[in-house]
Order: C-alpha cells, then sequence, then structure tokens
C-alpha cells in the first residue's frame, strides 16, 4: 500500500515535470517565430532597444503579455511594439511563452561605467531613502533584482530600459504598478540614473 502511494505520487510529479517541459517547447516555437527577432534568442539581447526576457518570472509575464493585449499597458513602445503582436496570442500561447523564457538564463551585463553611481544605486536598491518615503527596492524585487511571481526581475536589464520605465511610473501608462507609483515619488532624475546603472550590472 505505502509503497502503491509512493509511486503514485512520483508518477503526478513527472507528469507535471512533463507538462511544463511540453509548455517551454511550445513557448520555444512561437518565441523563434514571433520574438526573438527584436527580443534575441533566448530572451537577451544586447541591443538597448529591447527589454530582456530570460528570468523574468511567469506571473509577471503573463500580467504583462495581457496588459498589452487589453492595452492597459499604454506607454508609448508598448503601443507601437507591442499592442499588435500581442493581440495574436491565446491565453495558452502567452503562457507557454512565459514557461519557456521564465527557464532561460538571465542576462548578466556586468558593466560599470560610472562607479560613483553604481555606489549610490547600490545604496537606494538596499536601503531605500526612507527620508523621502522610498521603501527599499531589494524588499520586493529581491536580493539582486532577480524578481519574484508578479514582481519583475531587474538584474541584468538595460539601463535605458530601466530608466524609461520608471519615468513612465510618474504618469498612468501602467495602472497595474500600483506599489511602483508610490515609490518612484521620491526618486530624483539623478537616484534613477544611479539605479539603472547599479541593476544593470547585476
Ligand atoms: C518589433 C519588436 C518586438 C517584437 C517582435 C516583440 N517585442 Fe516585446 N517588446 C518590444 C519593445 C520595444 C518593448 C518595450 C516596450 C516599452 O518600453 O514600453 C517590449 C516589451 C515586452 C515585454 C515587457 C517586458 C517587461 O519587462 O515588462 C514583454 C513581456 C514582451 N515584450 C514580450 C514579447 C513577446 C512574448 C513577443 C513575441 C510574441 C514580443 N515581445 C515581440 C519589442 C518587440
Ligand atoms: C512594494 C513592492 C515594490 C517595491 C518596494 C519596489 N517595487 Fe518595483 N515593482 C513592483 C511590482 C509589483 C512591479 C510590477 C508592476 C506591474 O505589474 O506593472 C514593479 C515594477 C518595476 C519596474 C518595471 C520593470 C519592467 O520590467 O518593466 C522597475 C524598473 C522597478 N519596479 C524598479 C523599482 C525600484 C528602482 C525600486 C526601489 C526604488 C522598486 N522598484 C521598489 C514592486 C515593488
Amino acid at each position: 500500500m505505502m509503497n502503491y502511494r509512493i509511486l503514485v505520487s512520483l508518477g503526478l510529479i513527472s507528469l507535471a515535470v512533463a507538462s511544463s517541459a511540453f509548455a517551454a517547447d511550445s513557448g520555444a516555437k512561437l518565441e523563434s517565430q514571433l520574438c526573438s527577432v527584436c527580443h534575441g534568442r533566448g530572451g537577451t539581447t544586447s541591443s538597448e532597444l529591447f527589454p530582456q526576457l530570460a528570468g523574468q518570472p511567469a506571473p509577471y509575464f503573463i500580467a504583462q503579455m495581457k496588459a498589452f493585449r487589453d492595452k492597459s499597458r499604454s506607454e508609448e513602445n508598448a503601443q507601437r511594439f507591442m499592442w499588435g503582436i500581442s493581440s495574436r496570442l491565446s491565453d495558452q500561447d502567452i503562457e507557454q511563452l512565459a514557461a519557456f523564457y521564465e527557464t532561460k538564463t538571465p542576462a548578466y551585463l556586468g558593466k560599470i561605467s560610472d562607479q560613483v553611481k553604481y555606489d549610490l544605486g547600490k545604496d537606494i536598491f538596499t536601503n531605500g531613502h526612507l527620508d523621502k518615503g522610498v521603501p527599499p527596492c531589494m524588499a520586493c524585487h529581491g536580493e539582486k533584482g532577480e524578481g519574484k511571481e508578479s514582481t519583475p526581475r531587474l538584474g541584468g536589464q538595460h539601463e535605458v530600459y530601466l530608466k524609461r520605465q520608471l519615468k513612465v511610473f510618474y504618469g498612468n501608462e501602467r495602472p497595474a504598478a500600483v506599489a511602483m507609483h508610490e515609490v518612484v515619488k521620491g526618486l530624483s532624475e539623478t537616484d534613477i540614473d544611479a539605479i539603472a546603472q547599479y541593476l544593470q550590472a547585476q
């Protein structure tokens, strides 16, 4: 009886592993046909125009794709680049793409061009700016900006993309980002530059 139960539960586990591997395989096909031309093979690219997707947690990825598709994420580049393509994807396509990208090795740019900015960025990321009401970014985004569930990975992301998104949060073109609308209120332009410099080097 005991052995039977163990076998059954092992069977269920391998079934679950097999089905997420299947989702990632189907995601790989979609990725090479529809996404890699901009985001790079496997979701890493040296082009600063396109955000890195490798290692992005699936729940965050899925939420963003649906927000492009229903046009609730509406900053200029979202409209230009992501509204059209997302309208062609089913929920299942989006889930398969999310499973694919989540398992890819994230980019590591490691490039520190300004040590003073880097140190300031690290300080804000780790400790916040408590006198200005800015909480430590690390508390939600993880120690190295690795992200978790519906909170995005920031480590290894392009500096240009990070800066642009932090400025988007001053407005209301990403209405789902409730926490970020509060967070950016206490950040100056210098702080944003510094944080982006720190994060892209993780
Ligand atoms: C023509 C180029 C192009 C193609 C093709 C494209 N993207 Fe994008 N994608 C972009 C750009 C540019 C952005 C950044 C938008 C912004 O800055 O607001 C983006 C943003 C994203 C984001 C948000 C990233 C984040 O960190 O919030 C996701 C997720 C995404 N794309 C997934 C995909 C997937 C999946 C495909 C294929 C089905 C795809 N993209 C195809 C250009 C493209
Ligand atoms: C209370 C939790 C929390 C804190 C603290 C926080 N964030 Fe976020 N952040 C989020 C969530 C959740 C999102 C995803 C928003 C969405 O769904 O659109 C996000 C999104 C972002 C994005 C957009 C990433 C992308 O791929 O488009 C950036 C950049 C960012 N945060 C930077 C920061 C920085 C820098 C700090 C510290 C100054 C910080 N965050 C503090 C929760 C937090």
